[in-house]
């Protein structure tokens, strides 16, 4: 008798129901309207000025952030961008005396153990240093505003750009495409750079007044390259972009050289401590939360033919929370957070990262004091990964490699676990499920799991008996395991480990399963699964 493989499957799902949850996932086929295009460096990173030598290494590369970057590059073909800049973007002046830079920190203290400075002189062999980068990185650098200084903004420009005219920047591969003039300026009322009465439509006038001449010092007169402007860079909806489109500033001369806006996003502020539940960064509901906010000044973007990237992000605002930002849960907000920006028409996310913050995929330098509360550690704490860094060796592999894929959320019936698909060309290739539900280590009883049956749907341009041909094709599985959410180190990806060597090289064999897609798969509380249609 034959039995076709979908009678088979719902036989199999048949008795499986009678032992545990199973949700029921329909996956196009092909690419269907609505789906978005990936970029290859969709999870990028932004670092923060003051301590950017310790990352790139200084006489020779940092061997550790080349290494992690190098990582992820192996997985897209292509290296996460870098953007320079943050709040130290606007305590940077050049200097023709200081060679690299000259950093003035305060003191450091239990909830921020690794202060940002205060006060940083730059030379020009400090952006020269771009070149110990992976070989093809694109990168932003941030010019600072906040100082209303014309002189020190053309320096600053000038020094930039200078840096990769340079030979040794030019044979490094290493490209400039933006800059960046303020960070974050809609804080400036409340940081002093401002006065209090300080308010958007100050703003647009004094942007073109610093950026004008800095953007006119570095040689770029419009927007088509090599090199243009990142506008906006605000932290948070008091400014936005609709907002300064409406005051005019795409029509002044800087502004006719923005490509690309930049809005920053952090789901929390750790600034003064406080406990954050960890639970309340795997849900579901407050990823979509977050991001939303952004709908309208994405489209306002769009329409005005400019890309939208969220420049600056990460969990919780002022370098992480203990017990949220540098664990395992982390790892999967990550994945969950990265790839439903995507969906939104979201091009890239830069998460930012600054030596010894707790939010940090990586640490790139050795560390004397603890992250969590600024304790001494004795022995020091070698350069090494974060659980983050997991999040993104699952959000890049899922991206792939060829620079035109595609993506949609799947329609996953469950407040915990969401689902995406990955297309190539215009065909289905890969999907990735997360099981947001915590599983603590403090969890007692079975730890829960959901079965996820697949059901192939026809999407445009593909008839019914390409779907049926899929019920009888296999898929590989790729797990983030993970012991606890709270965890912050013992993660493997694909039963390997890249905690454990000194290059972010994976330890351990490689575990991939082969199912049969008709028979779908079990997803743990506090996993990711990687699906990859064979
Ligand atoms: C799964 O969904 C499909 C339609 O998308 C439906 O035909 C099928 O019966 C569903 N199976 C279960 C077990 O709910
Ligand atoms: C502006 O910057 C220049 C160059 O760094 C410096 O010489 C000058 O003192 C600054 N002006 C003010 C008002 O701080
Ligand atoms: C804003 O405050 C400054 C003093 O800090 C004052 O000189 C200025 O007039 C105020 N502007 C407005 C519009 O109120
Ligand atoms: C953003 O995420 C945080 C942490 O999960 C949550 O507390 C907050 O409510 C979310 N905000 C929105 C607008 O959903
Ligand atoms: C830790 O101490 C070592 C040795 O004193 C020093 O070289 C290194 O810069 C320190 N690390 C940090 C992040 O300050």
């Amino acid at each position: 008798m034959y039995c076709s493989p979908r009678l088979l499957a719902v036989a199999a799902l048949a008795l499986r129901l009678t032992r545990s949850s199973a949700l029921n996932v329909s996956v196009p086929i092909s690419s269907p309207s609505g789906s978005q295009t990936l970029a290859r460096t969709l999870l990028s990173f932004s670092i923060e000025q003051d301590r950017w030598p310790d990352w790139s290494g200084i006489d020779s590369r940092n061997e550790f952030t080349y290494s992690a970057l190098t990582t992820l590059a192996t997985l897209t073909g292509e290296p996460p961008k870098i953007r320079v800049g943050a709040d130290s973007e606007d305590h940077t002046f050049w200097s023709p005396t200081v060679t690299v830079n000259e950093d003035e920190f305060p003191p450091a203290n239990t909830i921020t153990p690794y202060p940002e400075a205060t006060h940083i002189t730059v030379g020009n062999a400090y952006y020269e240093l771009s070149r110990f980068l992976p070989r093809g990185t694109h990168m932003t650098w941030g010019i600072n505003l906040g100082a209303d200084n014309v002189t020190n903004a053309v320096n600053m420009a000038k020094a930039i750009v200078r840096a990769f005219r340079t030979s040794t920047v030019k044979a490094s591969g290493v490209v400039l495409d933006l800059l960046e003039v303020g960070n974050e300026a809609d804080l400036y009322r409340n940081n002093g750079l401002r006065p209090s009465n300080w308010t958007v439509q100050d703003y647009v006038p004094d942007w073109i007044s610093i950026a004008g001449p800095a953007v006119a010092a570095a040689g770029i007169s419009g927007p088509d390259g090599p090199v243009s402007v990142q506008g906006a860079a605000f932290a948070g909806q008091g400014f936005t972009p609709t907002g300064i489109f409406n005051l005019g500033i795409l029509d002044s001369a800087p502004g006719k050289a923005i490509t690309q806006i930049s809005q920053h996003r952090y789901s929390a502020a750790f600034c003064n401590g406080g406990d954050f539940p960890l639970t309340s960064f795997m849900s579901k509901q407050f990823v979509r939360g977050n991001l939303t906010v952004f709908n309208a000044d994405i489209a306002e973007t769009h329409s005005r033919g400019l890309t939208y990237v969220l420049g600056e992000t990460n969990s919780i605002a002022c370098h992480g929370a203990p017990g949220v930002s540098n664990t395992a849960g982390a790892a999967l907000w990550t994945i969950d957070y990265t790839l439903q920006a995507a969906t939104l028409g979201i091009k890239e996310l830069f998460f930012h990262e600054g030596v010894g913050y707790k939010y940090d995929f990586f640490q790139p330098v050795t560390l004397n004091r603890s992250t969590i509360d600024g304790s001494p550690l004795d022995p020091p704490s070698a350069p090494h990964i974060q659980p983050s860094f997991y999040g993104a060796l699952v959000v890049n592999s899922f991206v792939g490699t060829t620079g035109a894929s595609t993506i949609v959320e799947l329609d996953v019936g469950d407040a915990d676990v969401s689902g995406y698909a990955v297309f190539e060309g215009t065909a289905v290739k890969r999907a990735v499920f997360v099981n947001l539900h915590a599983w603590l280590a403090s969890s007692t009883g079975t730890r829960p799991s959901v079965h996820i049956d697949l059901d192939f749907a026809s999407g445009p341009g593909a008839s019914q008996s390409q779907v049926d041909a899929f019920w009888g094709r296999r898929a590989s599985l790729r797990r983030l395991a993970i012991g606890h959410a709270d965890d912050t180190a013992g993660l493997t990806w694909a039963g390997q480990s890249y905690e454990n060597s000194a290059n972010v090289a994976p330890t351990g064999g490689l575990v991939t399963e082969t199912v049969q897609a008709s028979e779908g798969f079990s997803i743990s509380s506090t996993e990711a699964v990687l699906v990859e249609f064979l």
